[in-house]
Parts: structure tokens; sequence; C-alpha cells
């Protein structure tokens, strides 16, 4: 087991609450994990505003200079460059609204990882919340899973799960699994940097030692 620093790298879209999380944690000394570098493929995503408050690295390929949206393959070209010459050990997709081609993720330096709304292998894809609500699943939550070409499929890591209540809507669903994320996130960041999770092992398809993935956590 080890007990190395995690230099992370995090692509982001949106708002940006998994990675402050994140920044919190590492401000506070509770992870063991540098934030070297933000990659967002919005400028108007406050994850940007909240990477930067906090003094980290921030690339945001969003458009080319001909003011044209950048295309996914000029967008990819681009991370892999920053990507190299961050040297991450780790990336992790929190709330990254693209979905990226096989030839990135398999050129990405080092092991990538997702957070996604539901339990997987259950609901991959977009609208969790309201597909839970409509098949009518007693239990709904979270998953950090490894990035590979096939979406959200690659092996699960972690999970946390919840109850779904009778009063529950895609919204308050929503909430609630959010609150799950929060917890989900450095839970599975700290397995990681330990080495309990040793994601080199896992990649390689050598997952006996790890029966139990994915690692659950049950929060009501
Ligand atoms: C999360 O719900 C995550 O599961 C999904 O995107 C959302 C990101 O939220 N992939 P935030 O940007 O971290 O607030």
């Amino acid at each position: 087991m080890s007990n190395r620093r995690l230099k992370v790298a995090v692509l982001v879209s949106g708002s940006g609450s998994n990675l402050q999380v994140m920044i919190d944690a590492m401000q506070a000394g509770t992870l063991p994990i540098d934030i070297i570098g933000v990659i967002s493929n919005r400028e108007d995503a406050y994850a940007v505003t909240r990477a930067t408050t906090a003094n980290i690295p921030v690339a945001v390929l969003s458009h080319a200079p001909s003011g044209k949206r950048m295309s996914i393959a000029t967008f990819e070209k681009h991370a892999l460059a920053q990507l190299e010459a961050w040297s991450p050990d780790l990336v992790v997709l929190a709330g990254f609204m693209r979905v990226l081609s096989a030839e990135f993720i398999h050129a990405v330096p080092c092991a990538m990882i997702n957070l996604h709304p539901s339990l997987l292998p259950a609901y991959k894809g977009l609208d969790t919340h309201a597909r839970v609500i409509r098949s009518g699943d007693k239990h709904h939550g979270c998953s950090v899973h490894l990035v590979t070409p096939e979406l959200d499929a690659g092996q699960v890591l972690t999970q946390a799960w919840l109850s779904v209540d009778e009063h529950d809507t895609a919204e308050s669903l929503g909430k609630r699994v959010q609150k799950l994320e929060h917890q989900l996130v450095p839970y599975t960041l700290e397995l990681i940097a330990k080495g309990v999770l040793d994601l080199d092992v896992i990649m390689a398809g050598q997952i006996d030692g790890f029966v139990s993935l994915p690692y659950r956590l049950w929060l009501d």
C-alpha cells in the first residue's frame, strides 16, 4: 500500500461542484492529492472560476482562434498536449460532457476515471434520475469507473447508493445523488492514492485481487 501524493488533472464542462470538493480536500490536507491542472471545454463553466480562485492552472479549450467552436478532434489534440505537459498520475472526468474518442482515451498517459450519476451498469448516458423515477427503481446512486472507449462501460471502481423515496422526483433525486457524489469522489481518490485500488493492475485486467469491486458506500 503506497502513500504518495497523486498528481490529478480534472476535465470539466459545468458547475464543478465535484472539483470544488477535491480542491477543498487538497487545501485542507485531508486528501493526498495535488490538482495540477483543469481543462474545460467551456469558457463559461463555473468550474473555471473555481479553479482560478484556487490558483490551479486552467486550460480552456472551447474555441479555435477563428472564433469557431472547437471540434472534438481539435479539443483532444490540445488536451492531450496539455496532459502530456502536466504529466498527471490520474485524469478525473468530473462533469465533463463530451464523448471522447478511443484514440484519445488510449493516448492519455495515465489512468482516467469518470463520475457517473447512476448505479452502473444501469442507466448509462444522460437523464439518469428521470429514468430511475420512470422505472420505479428502489435504489439509485453514483459510480466512479475507468474510462474506456465504450461510453460509461469501464470497470466500476466505487459506488454510493441511496434508497429512492416514494416522494422523490428527478430533481430531488438529482440533489440527493449530488451529495453522494461529493462523498464518493474523495473516498475513491483516497483508495487510489493509498494503493488500495491499483488502477494499473485493474487496467491490465488482473482484477482477481479485486473480486469485491465496486467498493460500495451506502449513504441514505
Ligand atoms: C455530476 O452529476 C456527474 O455525475 C456528472 O456531471 C455532474 C457534474 O457536476 N458526470 P459538477 O460539475 O461537479 O457540479
